[in-house]
């Protein structure tokens, strides 16, 4: 999916897209980081391997995922501010934007619960990390939902050049055989109304 839409968005060009051409690959290079960041927690049982599985899972996130999302989107934004045509105007723009707001909530319960012993969030953190867990789970979905309208329902520039297959190989049975691998081994006991 991110080989794909790299090589069909970059090689439509620059002249062809203006700014907008920056915006699929990010957000694509975004989600496919994000995927990597949860799947580097699972399974995490022994206390050593939880320990590292976080701190990747921080870096891969905080220092990878989020600032590439920002990148692709604020350049977006910032070129329709400056062709000065509207915000959100179609169903993957609206919906992304929840999405981007509900990642801030995302960023502050995870990072609420386990930075300086969890204060921000008082006697029990542990609770409310299992609420960002499923909080995740979710957005992750979203965050795919949010892709694939993006490519069949904003911009032609990746239906009008590729073949039916090609779009159902690429952007419909790789993004659902990756969410069948995180979502098989996400566990329903570790989550908060287990
Ligand atoms: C997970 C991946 C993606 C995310 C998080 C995302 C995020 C966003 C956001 C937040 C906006 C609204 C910006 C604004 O209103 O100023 C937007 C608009 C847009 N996106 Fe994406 N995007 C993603 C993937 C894609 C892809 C793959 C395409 C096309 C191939 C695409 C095409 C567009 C277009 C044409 C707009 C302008 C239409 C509108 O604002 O409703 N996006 N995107």
């Amino acid at each position: 999916m991110l080989v794909t839409t790299w090589i069909k968005v970059f090689g439509a060009g620059y002249d062809a897209l203006g700014l907008f051409m920056y915006h699929p690959p990010l957000n694509v290079l975004a989600l496919c980081v994000f995927a990597f960041g949860i799947w580097t927690l699972q399974p995490s049982t022994h206390p050593r391997t939880k320990q590292r599985g976080l701190a990747r899972h921080q870096i891969i996130m905080l220092g990878l995922g989020i600032p590439v999302l920002l990148a692709g989107t604020g350049i977006l934004v910032y070129a329709k501010f400056a062709a000065n045509r509207a915000h959100g105007y179609t169903l993957h723009g609206k919906l992304a934007i929840f999405a981007e707001l509900w990642l801030v909530a995302q960023v502050v319960l995870g990072g609420g619960s386990v930075w300086f012993n969890g204060k921000l969030f008082g006697r029990d953190p542990k609770r409310m990390w299992k609420w960002h867990r499923a909080s995740g789970y979710a957005l992750f979905l979203v965050f795919n939902a949010v892709l694939w309208l993006g490519v069949y329902y904003t911009s032609p520039v990746l239906t009008n050049s590729s073949s039916f297959f090609t779009l159902l190989v690429v952007y419909n049975i790789a993004p659902l055989a990756v969410m069948f691998g995180i979502y098989s081994r996400a566990r329903l006991s570790k989550m908060p109304l287990w």
